[in-house]
């Protein structure tokens, strides 16, 4: 993999060790259904954190706070130091530019080619050049498997292609935190490993820090150095994976698992 084409742990010496993500006391409410209640949890920085739990138990909001997609009720969500919540709009752009999020359903941009769907971000958000832009995002689509699909619009890609380009875009901004919320349950099967294989390869050869929800348990277990056990918008149980899934301590998780696995 040219890994010139993605943050590297020499070139970022200013790349603090502690924590990258923090959220404190969160809470998020939709109407009356309190979503996440005073959550408190921490990412370090360079570590790739898994978020298992049932369906409803509020890990796509979690991401989707990172991402601004939502705002808290309640709480301090702080990523590098800075704060994300609560700060101003012109603040939170700022920490924004630093997460990078991969989708279910891919969320491609359907009217612009594949390289475009690269290049938009890092040239109108990060003021990139034109040629700059391309030249990551064609290093960036050599490294996905797709160098020879620049000029395709996403509608003729398979979805195991959609999500590589979905992949590129988001590490085209050179993110310090990767979000991936089960970027693989829309996939037909056959094209699941292959989508896997690939985030293996960039959890192993670049220092982005990764937030990950995944049904997929030996993927999991792989690459994650924690996991956390999500239910009811609260952390029941979290440590390495080999103790979450060997040793769960909560009945809960045993009868998740039991029921994943
Ligand atoms: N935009 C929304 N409006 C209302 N309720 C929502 C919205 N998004 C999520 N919810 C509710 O929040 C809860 C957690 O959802 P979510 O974070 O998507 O869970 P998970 O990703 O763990 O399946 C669910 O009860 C869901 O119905
Ligand atoms: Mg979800």
């Amino acid at each position: 993999m040219p890994t010139d084409t993605l943050p590297n742990p020499e070139k970022s010496p200013e790349r603090s060790s502690g924590e990258l993500i923090r959220l404190e006391q969160v809470t998020k409410r939709f109407g009356d259904n309190t979503v996440l209640d005073h959550l408190d949890f921490s990412v370090d920085a360079g570590k790739h954190v898994t978020l298992i739990g049932p369906s409803g138990s509020g890990k796509t909001t979690i991401l989707r706070l990172l991402m601004t997609l939502l705002k808290p009720d309640e709480g301090t969500i702080t990523v590098d130091g800075q704060k994300l919540f609560p700060a101003t709009e012109k603040e939170r752009r700022e920490v924004r530019k630093q997460i990078g999020m991969v989708f279910q359903q891919f969320n491609l941009f359907p009217n612009m080619s594949v390289l475009r769907n690269i290049t938009e971000a890092p040239v109108t958000v990060l003021g990139l050049s034109k040629d700059e832009a391309v030249e990551r995002a064609k290093g960036l689509l050599d490294m996905v498997g797709l160098a020879d699909k620049c000029d395709a619009r996403p509608s003729q890609l398979s979805g195991g292609q959609q999500q590589r380009v979905a992949i590129a875009r988001a590490l085209a901004m050179r993110p310090k935190v990767l979000l991936l919320d089960e970027v693989t349950s829309a996939l037909d099967p056959e094209l699941v490993a292959g989508v896997l294989d690939l985030l293996r390869d960039i959890a192993r050869s670049t220092d982005i820090t990764m937030l990950c929800v995944t049904h997929e348990m030996n993927f999991a277990r792989d690459i994650s150095d924690q996991v956390l056990m999500f239910d009811s918008g609260r952390v029941i149980e979290s440590g390495a994976p080999e103790k979450i899934f060997s040793e769960p301590e909560h009945d809960r998780t045993r009868e998740f698992l039991s029921a994943v696995l």
